[in-house]
Order: C-alpha cells, then sequence, then structure tokens
C-alpha cells in the first residue's frame, strides 16, 4: 500500500466517521418523536469506532476521479456504510454465524443484548435510506432517488440479504456448493453493495452510460476479489489480526472458494479478479485519476485484515 493510497483511505475513514458521530446525535430530527438512548448507543456502537470504511472510501474516490461533489460523495458514502455495520452487527447475532468479536471489540449482541442489537440494525438500516432521500446529500431529487434505488437493490432480496440467505443455506447443505453457486452466493453477499458503493460515486458524479457499465464491472470484480480475499483471511490470519475471530468458515461449513479449491487456488482466483477490476478501469477511460482506485483493487487482495 503507497502512503498516498494509506493516507487517502485514513482521510475519508475519519472524515465518514466525523459524519456518521454527527448524523447519530441525540437530537430527534423533523418527523422523530425521541431517540431513545439505549438503540441509539447501540447504533454508534455498530457504526463507530472502527472499521476500513472500504465502501465510502470508493464512493468518494469513483466521485472524485469523475469530478463530482465530494460532500454529496461522502454523505452516500455514510448512508451505504450504514447497511454495511447493520449487516455486520446482525450477520455477528447467535442465530447467524454467532461470533463474539467484531472490530477488536465484543460483538453489539454481547455488548448490549440480542433484542437490542437488532432493532440497532435496523434502525441503521433505515438512517441509510434517511441520509440518501435527505436534500442535504443531493438538490437534485432524481440523483437522490436512483442512490435510494440502487442501495435498496444491492442491500435487499436479491443482494446482501438474499446472499446471507444463501451463506446460512450452505451451511447445512448436503453436498457442498460448486464454483457458479459460491460466486453467485458472494456476489450477493458481498459484491453488491460494493459494486454499489462504486456506481454511487458514478451517480453523484453524472457519468454517462459507457463510464457507469464499465465501473460497475469494476465494482464487480472488486467485490469478487474482496470477498475472497476475506474467505483466505479466516483460514489463514489471527483472530487478533483480523479484529474477529478467525477459523470460523471451516468449522461452520461455509461455502468459499477456499473450500472447494483451496488456499492456493483461491488466490489465484482472487488475483484474476483484481487483473479484471483493473482492466475495467481502462474500459471506463480513466488515466491518471484512476490510479487510486487501481490501488484500491489491489488493497482488497493484499490486505492483512
Ligand atoms: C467484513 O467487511 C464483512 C464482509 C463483507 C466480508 P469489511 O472487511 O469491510 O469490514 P470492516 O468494515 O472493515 O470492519
Ligand atoms: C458477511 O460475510 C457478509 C455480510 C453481509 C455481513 P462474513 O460472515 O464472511 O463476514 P465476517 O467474516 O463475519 O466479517
Ligand atoms: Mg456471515
Ligand atoms: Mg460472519
Ligand atoms: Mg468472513
Amino acid at each position: 500500500m503507497s502512503p498516498d493510497f494509506a493516507q487517502r483511505l485514513n482521510a475519508v475513514a475519519e472524515t465518514v466517521e466525523a459524519a456518521l458521530d454527527a448524523i447519530l446525535g441525540p437530537a430527534p430530527l423533523a418527523g422523530e418523536i425521541a431517540r431513545p438512548q439505549r438503540v441509539l448507543d447501540a447504533m454508534r456502537y455498530g457504526a463507530l469506532g472502527g472499521g476500513k470504511r472500504l465502501r465510502p472510501f470508493l464512493t468518494v474516490e469513483t466521485a472524485r476521479a469523475l469530478g463530482g461533489d465530494a460532500a454529496a460523495a461522502l454523505r452516500a458514502g455514510a448512508a451505504i456504510e450504514c447497511v454495511h455495520c447493520y449487516s455486520l452487527v446482525h450477520d455477528d447475532l447467535p442465530a447467524m454465524d454467532d461470533d463474539d468479536l467484531r472490530r477488536g471489540r465484543p460483538t453489539a449482541h454481547k455488548a448490549f443484548d440480542e433484542a437490542t442489537a437488532i432493532l440497532a440494525g435496523d434502525g441503521l438500516l433505515t438512517l441509510a435510506f434517511d441520509i440518501l432521500a435527505d436534500p442535504a446529500t443531493h438538490g437534485d431529487a432524481e440523483v437522490r432517488v436512483a442512490l435510494c434505488l440502487g442501495l435498496a437493490r444491492a442491500s435487499g432480496l436479491g443482494g446482501m440479504v438474499g446472499g446471507q440467505m444463501l451463506d446460512i443455506e450452505a451451511e447445512s447443505s448436503a453436498t457442498p456448493l460448486d464454483d457458479n453457486a459460491i460466486r453467485r452466493l458472494q456476489a450477493m453477499k458481498t459484491g453488491a453493495i460494493l459494486r454499489f458503493a462504486v456506481e454511487a460515486g458514478a451517480i453523484v458524479a453524472g457519468a454517462d452510460a459507457r463510464k457507469r457499465q464499465a465501473l460497475l464491472r469494476y465494482g464487480e470484480a472488486l467485490g469478487s476479489a474482496f470477498q475472497v480475499a476475506d474467505d483466505i483471511l479466516d483460514a489463514e490470519a489471527t483472530s487478533e489480526q483480523l479484529g474477529k475471530r478467525a477459523g470460523k468458515d471451516a468449522e461452520r461449513n461455509k461455502g468459499t472458494f477456499v473450500s472447494i479449491h483451496g488456499l492456493d487456488g483461491a488466490k489465484r482466483l482472487r488475483d484474476r479478479f483484481v487483473d479484471e477490476a483493473i482492466a475495467a478501469l481502462g474500459e471506463a477511460g480513466l488515466a491518471g485519476e484512476g490510479d487510486i482506485l487501481r490501488e484500491a483493487a489491489r488493497f482488497v487482495a493484499a490486505r492483512a485484515n
């Protein structure tokens, strides 16, 4: 990771943290009645104080590469991060992956309780659409609607939620999932939101259809590389390094590329996805201004946590 890349990733993480901190304040907004302290605390716990903030980074840097408005991209990225954080809070619940450690701290249901964690996740999910629909995000209502629709499609039944269902079903499947089934599972549970994080930057910047299509292919390939890397890290890294419990996928019989191709096969596949992502950036016609996105594709594969 180059110092410039590390510095920009860090800068976006700090700005997103500050934006979420302000959004998750105690004062009710117009139309709200009150913000009960316990669920607000749990939402803040789930959304603040950790995480790479990779999704907002992709939104902000894609918009920047295309000359889009930085403030709008930041709010769109913060909204996507709310959905991501909700997905982690629910993913860790006893009924799902049953994990005790997340981002180096107890998971939300451990720090609070299950009911509060479920509600905090629900609250973060809803908040994402509040942020996107708010005129403070973008002056053009058509842009706001496109962002809401895109995030809904990436996050719901045909995206992350559907993918989480396939992931849970795979644990008790009599026969191991094949290559195509794993590809689809991962494209849904993780890829869809990462791909939308890139697309959101293009929407904010008003990119033309050709650029947008190529950037979608970039986001898709990056998302695939990201999840294969997550599965490799689960098998190879320590819990201390990851800030979440390692070695759970094999234990729970998760359908991953590591489970069917082994570590070396999964690494080859991961690197192929990175090459695909970088090639797609070329098709988007992004030269020097796309360098940071090229580095992002390499980063998701090479990251240590
Ligand atoms: C972890 O995502 C969950 C998956 C989608 C595989 P990240 O690795 O982006 O988690 P944080 O946000 O940095 O903690
Ligand atoms: C979770 O995938 C993807 C989500 C939608 C949250 P994992 O279950 O592999 O994520 P980790 O390894 O717990 O972070
Ligand atoms: Mg899971
Ligand atoms: Mg999990
Ligand atoms: Mg994992």
